[in-house]
């Protein structure tokens, strides 16, 4: 299964470093959506979409990719997020995008990330030590599980 993804990882590489985990030892690829510009997306079997958290949401660059790509029925595509605090579905709005299209969507993997947005940066941060190497391992599984990238 050819499968690539394309990421946004702006505040601290939480999302980037949870991704590479995700990449190491298989054929995946791997693009920060600034770099996207010579991929086509209808030559691959499977995309992941991977956002920090930005105002409950995934990175709005990443919004518009999803809304504006033609996928097609035999397409998987997954998400994934880092965050700070994870006690909601981020994936939610994004998830409803995808489902409208014409691809299977197979599931969203989150973890929680170091994040010194705003006042937290006054107390040194939170998720001071994410993403971890539990959170890495996890986010392997996910992989397999999914047998995405093999
Ligand atoms: C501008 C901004 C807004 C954020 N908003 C949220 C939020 O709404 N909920 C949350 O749990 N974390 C929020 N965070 C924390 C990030 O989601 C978290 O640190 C994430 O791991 C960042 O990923 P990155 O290092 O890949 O950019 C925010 C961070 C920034 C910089």
């Amino acid at each position: 299964m050819k499968t690539i993804i394309i990421y946004m990882s702006s505040h601290h590489q939480n999302t980037e470093k949870i991704v590479q985990a995700m990449a190491e030892d298989t054929n995946m690829e791997t693009c920060k959506i600034s770099e996207l510009r010579n991929i086509n997306l209808s030559d691959y079997d499977c995309i992941g979409f991977a956002s920090g958290i930005y105002y409950h949401n995934f990175h709005k660059s990443i919004i518009e990719l999803v809304k504006e790509t033609r996928f097609t029925n035999n397409q998987k595509v997954f998400t994934v997020y880092t965050c700070g605090i994870n006690y909601i579905n981020y994936a939610r709005s994004i998830e409803k995008i995808i489902k409208q299209k014409e691809c299977e969507y197979i599931g969203c993997f989150s973890c929680r990330g170091y994040d010194t947005f705003s006042f937290f940066e006054k107390i040194g941060g939170i998720a001071k030590n994410h993403p971890n190497n539990k959170d890495k391992e996890n986010a392997r599984k996910f992989i397999e599980q999914h047998k995405i990238g093999e």
